[in-house]
């Protein structure tokens, strides 16, 4: 079948499995590109959950080429049925472990709720059977509902705490700027948006992973968090979102304190569009704007360059944080002579300036090559597999 993007909203609900491929195979090569790590220390054996797409995929990659680690990956990702096609995380996935094995690395995935205790057991299960201990998790989870073992739902949402707020945002069907009202969570939503985004699953997982001693005597696992300008405050670091990322952090605390093996870290990354971040309000209009501006400058980067950046350069030296213990992958997008224009452009942003000061191509360019379109060196118009 050929394959052709269709976007609805902030979701394409096609993705080609060969753009998919090419996608991963192209984050390989940037990896290798980069040498692998110098440290004697680096991890051979990772749990990635969260391993199919933005950061924890990139992650996957970065830790597989750059330490030349086996990896064991959790995600949550649909099959094709034969006539649509499946995720993009799925095609990832699959094209991920063929270029792992080619590479002579241990690579198996898990696809399922990784929330649940039966996914946690078969985690284990499978660490017992083929890895025997782990060095190292990356817990990169996004997801809109958790079920907690006791069966309760909850659903996480993307408002502000307290007031309202209304500010401006792109509208990605048609490229123009409106105002975005965002209303205020109520106590149940943000609590339920910390049991969701927060760090009580965190926890779990290294409960579960230290009870049944797959777990090697040094230990590191980071997870990962945002926290961006003043415009986006309201939203993300003090919206509800926010309040789950406190719980988060206090969570690394805990790990920290309660097993002694374990060095659980957070990093706080750059505002990339990932299908995650497509759906917050107002951020990807702040994501064109900067975009603009980093790439100007030379320092823009995507998931890739932030995470072969992390993970060679900064996880494996504890020196590397700032005053809160955060490794700080948000370095460059944080830099006063970029937050400046920013600010400035957020300022005077309209309909008919913001083509040329947003960088509205590459937030699309991103957006399809997500899915697997528009990818160099990728024939469109033949027919693809799809399953
Ligand atoms: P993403 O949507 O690209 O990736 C989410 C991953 O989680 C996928 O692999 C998906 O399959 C998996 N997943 C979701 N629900 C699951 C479940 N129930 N069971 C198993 N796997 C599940 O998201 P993204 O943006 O890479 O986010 C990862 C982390 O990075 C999040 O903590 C996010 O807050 C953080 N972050 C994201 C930034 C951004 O701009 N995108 C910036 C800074 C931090």
């Amino acid at each position: 079948m050929v394959v052709e993007p269709r976007v609805k909203d902030f979701i394409c609900t096609t993705a080609h499995p060969v753009g998919c491929a090419q996608n991963v195979k192209n984050q390989i090569e940037y990896v290798k590109s980069k040498g692998a790590v110098k440290s004697d220390n680096a991890p051979k054996k990772v749990l990635v959950i969260g391993a199919s797409t933005g950061y924890g995929l990139a992650s996957r990659i970065a830790v597989a080429f750059g330490y030349g680690a086996d990896t064991l990956g959790v995600m949550f990702e649909k099959e094709s049925n034969g006539r649509r096609t499946a995720t993009a995380g799925f095609y990832n996935n699959r094209a991920f472990e063929e270029e792992a094995h080619k590479a002579g690395l241990y690579a198996k995935s898990i696809n399922g709720d990784a929330f649940s205790v039966e996914i946690k057991e078969q985690v284990i299960e499978t660490i017992k059977a083929d890895m025997g201990k782990i060095d190292m998790i990356v817990y990169s989870l996004a997801a809109p509902r958790r079920t907690t073992p006791d069966g309760t739902k909850y659903t996480s949402v993307l408002k502000t705490v307290g007031e309202e707020y209304t500010n401006k945002t792109l509208v990605l069907k048609d490229n123009t700027i409106t105002d975005a009202h965002i209303t205020a969570a109520n106590d149940d939503e943000i609590n339920a948006t910390i049991k969701v985004m927060g760090g009580e699953d965190w926890i779990d997982w290294m409960q579960a992973l230290s009870d049944a001693g797959v777990l090697a005597d040094n230990v590191i696992t980071v997870a990962y968090s945002y926290i961006g300008p003043k415009i986006t405050f309201p939203i993300y670091a003090e919206g509800s979102i926010g309040q789950a990322k406190k719980d988060l952090y206090k969570s690394a605390d805990i790990i920290n304190e309660k097993f002694p093996n374990i060095k659980a870290k957070i990093a706080i990354n750059k505002a990339l569009v990932t299908q995650s971040s497509a759906a917050i309000p107002i951020v990807p209009l702040y994501i064109t704007l900067l975009y603009k501006v980093m790439k100007e400058k030379g320092l823009h980067e995507g998931c890739i360059e932030q995470m072969q950046r992390l993970f060679m350069d900064k996880i494996l030296d504890d020196t590397q944080v700032d005053d809160n213990g955060f490794i700080r992958m948000d370095d460059w997008e944080m830099r006063d002579d970029v937050q400046e224009v920013v600010a400035e452009h957020w300022d005077t942003v309209n309909n008919d300036n913001v083509k040329d000061i947003a960088d509205i191509d590459g937030y699309w360019e991103d957006f399809y090559n997500m899915f697997g379109f528009k990818i160099d060196g990728v024939d469109y118009s033949a027919d693809v597999d799809i399953m």
